[in-house]
């Protein structure tokens, strides 16, 4: 059985890190560098959440892991010419976007065709990739690896590099109990950081439990939320993990076929992964081209920029009808999504160690 703690505890023990932390930043020593504990590193599941899909059971989530998974996810060796890392693309303040870029950039600057996601309660996705061409955690980094236009290396030269250095011994031992460096250990490390990305500490979610009130337009805009949206974003995570057409024009530059590009059926052509909407204040541009640069826009585009077609969501067959205050209540409630304890996670960091 698998010990799982509560978000409460979790939010005591990341407290006492805090203090501790600054307890060591006050003290008379200079020399003491506060570091972060990571003891509290945990299998999460906030009250009232779904069953994750993944949940650590052939890969127990410890403090090593962790660490080692953070310093792969931080690290450029990964890429071909030792300058693109994961977190090229996915920028902790952007919710583990890529901020201002519609389409990714990766090694030599070259261009993806596709908007970086989020990453955020990953261990809930069944399906990763806009067309959820994967749905395997510990897969998902080497698609990027070895992808010519993000990483462009291959596992085998990432496994040379990393074995090659005394920091990755020391830390795959720390992890794994010998300095053996191969891929099956880097991916699991990778997955236990990945994994640990919880946001639920939004506003929304302080609501949720009774510690905090929405303003009037906030829940004004929630209301309409839970009617027009939620069937589509569904609570708490805000998706439902299908793939959904939501009416946007092809993309005639990049012609992504979204959901059908992995089961070749013309019935799921321009369908993609419904994404997450928690942090989305913070991980602009949107939708899997980036071609919007405001939530004012994906709004807009709901009420009146829906292309028909054939795979177009039954939903959204007439638009969804909102008047100038709904669109801004709606937003003051997508607001309340924002979870800052999780953007600004010491844990989550580059800077941390
Ligand atoms: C060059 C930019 C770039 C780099 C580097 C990159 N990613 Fe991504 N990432 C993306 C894009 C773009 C997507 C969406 C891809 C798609 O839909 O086909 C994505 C998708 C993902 C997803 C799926 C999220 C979801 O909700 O479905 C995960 C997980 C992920 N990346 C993790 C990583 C990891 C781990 C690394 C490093 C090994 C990495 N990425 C490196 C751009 C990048
Ligand atoms: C029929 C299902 C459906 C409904 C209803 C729906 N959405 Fe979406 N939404 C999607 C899908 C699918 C995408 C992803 C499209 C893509 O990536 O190209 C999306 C994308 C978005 C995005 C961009 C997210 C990102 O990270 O890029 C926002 C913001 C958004 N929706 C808000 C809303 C709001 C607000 C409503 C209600 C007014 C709503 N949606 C109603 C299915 C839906």
């Amino acid at each position: 059985m698998k010990r799982f703690i509560t978000p409460l505890q979790i939010k005591k023990a990341i407290g006492m890190t805090f203090l501790s932390a600054l307890v060591l930043s006050c003290s008379v020593d200079p020399e003491i560098t506060p570091t972060v504990n990571l003891d509290n590193i945990q299998p999460v599941i906030p009250d009232g959440w779904p069953t994750p899909v993944y949940n650590f059971e052939n890969n127990p989530l410890t403090p090593a892991g962790f660490d080692l998974g953070h310093a792969l996810f931080y690290e450029p060796m990964l890429s071909v010419d030792n300058t693109v890392s994961c977190s090229s693309c996915h920028q902790q303040f952007a919710a583990f976007a890529q901020a201002d870029h519609d389409f990714s950039h990766g090694i030599n600057g070259l261009l993806g065709k596709r908007n970086a996601p989020a990453l955020q309660n990953l261990n809930w996705n069944p399906y990763f990739m806009h067309d959820g061409g994967i749905n395997n955690i510990e897969v998902q980094p080497t698609a990027p690896i070895t992808n010519p236009v993000e990483m462009g290396e291959t596992i085998s030269n990432v496994v040379f590099k990393l074995s090659n250095s005394s920091k990755y011994r020391t830390l795959f031992k720390n992890a794994f109990g010998d300095e053996t460096v191969n891929s099956q250990r880097m991916l699991k490390a990778l997955a236990q950081f990945m994994g640990a990305l919880y946001s639920y500490n939004s506003k929304y979610d302080q609501v949720r439990a009774g510690k905090a009130s929405f303003t009037a337009a906030e829940q004004q805009g929630y209301t309409l939320f839970q009617q027009k949206c939620a069937s589509c974003h569904v609570e708490p995570l805000f998706s439902d993990y299908q793939f959904r057409n939501n009416g946007l024009a092809v993309n005639t530059f990049i012609n992504d076929s979204g959901r059908a590009h992995i089961t070749q059926l013309p019935a799921d052509l321009w369908k993609f992964k419904t994404p997450s909407l928690r942090n989305i204040e913070k991980s602009k541009p949107y939708m899997h081209d980036g071609r919007f640069t405001t939530l004012d826009q994906c709004l807009d585009h709901y009420v009146s920029g829906i292309v028909s077609s054939a795979t177009l969501d039954p939903q959204l067959a007439s638009g969804i009808a909102l008047s100038s205050q709904d669109k801004t209540n709606i937003i003051a409630f997508l607001k309340t999504l924002t979870d800052t304890k999780f953007l600004t996670d010491v844990r989550y960091s580059e800077n941390y160690k």
